[in-house]
């Protein structure tokens, strides 16, 4: 099969495990969504699935090509990269040089004009990255820098983008508005997303596979539109 596979099984934090078996599969263009309230897992199951947490067991392939024993340093390579919590960057250099720094990380052969093409793709999807390119980002508001976030991921060119709450922290506008545009990244590069979220509102239009994840453990999965339309399940999970 196309696309990323993944079976995490006990991930834990040194003796303390806090996870139980997660087992997904997300094609190219197709998004999985981890919903979640605070705690439930969301944030260990995408380290887990990138190496950064210990396992009991865990397997990784990507179009049938088994990489679980790949460094965690190697899979931006695999094409499968990860958007941490936080809207982290690098606080004390300029919008552009963040990028930039993305791009030589990520690519062995570098050229400036692959660059600047790269560059002015991605600001396409967030045109104030651009008048903001001198700024240092430190600087920037939340919704820039997880703009800015996004936009390092997407400079090695990733086949499969895992993102951490990309809403949090920021205005229910801000983060809609965050929202179409990550709609779009994902429509024109035909990425599999990997999506982890607290608010089932804002990753409703992401349609695609659902697993609702309580206290370590899958509560309920299923399409989006099966997941949200349990009621009773909803409220006893997601809250609302
Ligand atoms: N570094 C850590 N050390 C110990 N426990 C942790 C650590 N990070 C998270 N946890 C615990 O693991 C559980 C799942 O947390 P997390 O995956 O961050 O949830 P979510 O991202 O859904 O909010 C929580 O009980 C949390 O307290
Ligand atoms: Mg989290």
């Amino acid at each position: 099969m196309s696309g990323l596979q993944a079976t995490i099984a006990g991930a834990r934090y040194g003796t303390l495990t806090v996870l139980g078996n997660v087992e997904l599969r997300v094609a190219p263009n197709q998004t999985v969504v981890l919903l979640g309230s605070n705690g439930a897992g969301k944030t260990t199951a995408l380290r887990a699935i990138m190496g950064t947490v210990a396992a009991a067991s865990r397997t990784l392939s990507i179009d049938g090509r088994d990489i679980t024993a790949l460094p965690t340093w190697r899979l931006a390579q695999a094409g499968i990269v990860m958007v941490p919590d936080g809207a982290r960057c690098f606080p004390n250099i300029s919008v552009r040089d963040n990028l930039l720094g993305a791009y030589t990380a990520t690519h062995a052969r570098r050229s400036t004009q692959e660059f600047e093409r790269l560059y002015r793709e991605l600001v396409s999807y967030f045109p104030i990255l651009d008048e903001r390119a001198e700024q240092l980002s430190g600087t920037m508001s939340g919704g820039q820098r997880q703009m800015l976030a996004v936009c390092r991921a997407l400079m090695a060119e990733p086949r499969v983008l895992l993102l951490d709450e990309p809403s949090a922290g920021l205005a229910p506008i801000i983060a809609e508005a965050l929202f179409e545009a990550l709609l779009e990244i994902q429509r024109a590069r035909q990425c599999a997303v990997i999506l982890a979220e607290q608010n089932a509102g804002y990753v409703q239009p992401f349609g695609g596979h659902c697993i609702v994840l309580a206290e370590g453990e899958v509560a309920l999965q299923g399409t989006m539109q099966s997941v949200l339309a349990d009621e009773r399940l909803r409220l006893a999970y997601l809250g609302f």
